[in-house]
């Protein structure tokens, strides 16, 4: 049996007595239920070196290959997988991405056709305040929508914008464009259903240069808006803050997150890695 209570707010569960590096067959499917059904699942006090991070990583699935970091390197050494979040700057060059900015809602990768169902994020230096990280449940998204706004979505698809990332810089190798329509990025159902529960959800990505493909630009917008007012609520979010040894995972598909931004003078380490996922199928 599990210790599960849940986070708060209306998404997440906190998983205790756990160590993920000694976790047998039987822990790992309760765990991996508990991840399903939560969408976010929290473990405290884990001690990962890269390799274990990895290790735990594969176990629910193969790796991606982590995007390639805002200076157009790959930091680890040996690690492809890993991706570091960070402000730190060593020798005149930043050790990861995202700065300490504000990182906006969002899922991770979906302008790709195949989003990773899974992002494992690990703390290895937290600044002493800020940098929160929130997560929202999308499932209570889209069941709270009003009757009419659900309606006008069903049936549409969304371009998932590639130029951005979360914390507004250009990606590597993309030529910048604000014009929705021709930005770059896959196309994903509006609703979709989530392959393992099969509950619907909303799937919005990440509100910048999306578009609902075939509509003229400012329907296509309007309807963006309507969709995103939703999000920004209490009751179906949980604000995450970081200590030292936090190993936080989410469903990649059925959670969005964003970040608040913290001093930049205080340092923040994170190491990610993603689970290869399937592209998201429309709701029947
Ligand atoms: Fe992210």
């Amino acid at each position: 049996m599990l210790d599960m209570r849940r986070t708060g707010g209306g998404v997440g569960a906190e998983l205790r007595g756990v160590d993920v590096r000694h976790l047998d067959a039987a822990g790992f499917a309760a765990l991996h239920a508990a991840w399903v059904a939560h969408g976010v699942l929290l473990l405290r006090a884990q001690t990962l070196d890269d390799a274990a991070l990895i290790g735990f990583s594969r176990r629910f699935g193969a790796l991606d290959l982590a995007p390639v970091q805002e200076t157009g390197r790959r930091f680890v050494p040996g690690y492809p997988e890993l991706y570091v979040v960070s402000n730190v700057v060593e020798n005149g060059a930043p050790i990861g991405s995202l700065g300490a900015g504000e990182a906006v809602w969002h899922t991770d990768m979906s302008y790709l056709p195949a989003p990773p169902m899974a992002s494992l994020l690990y703390a290895l230096e937290v600044p002493p305040s800020g940098g929160d990280t929130w997560f929202c449940d999308m499932h209570a998204a889209l069941d709270r929508l009003p009757a009419a706004l659900r309606a006008r979505a069903a049936g549409h698809s969304v371009k998932h914008d590639g130029t951005y990332n979360s914390g507004g810089y250009v990606r590597q190798g993309v030529t910048p464009t604000d014009d929705p329509r021709q930005s770059p990025g896959a196309v994903h159902p509006l609703i979709c259903r989530h392959p393992d529960s099969l509950r619907p959800m909303l799937y919005l990505g990440r509100r910048r240069n999306a578009y609902v493909v075939g509509l003229p630009l400012e329907e296509s917008e309007a309807l963006l808006d309507a969709l995103w007012a939703g999000i920004d609520a209490p009751e179906i979010s949980y604000r995450h803050r970081w200590q030292v040894g936090d190993l936080v995972l989410w469903d990649n598909r059925s959670t969005m997150h964003r970040r608040d931004a913290f001093d930049a003078a205080s340092r923040r380490v994170m190491h990610r890695t993603q689970v290869k996922g399937a592209a998201p199928p429309a709701a029947a």
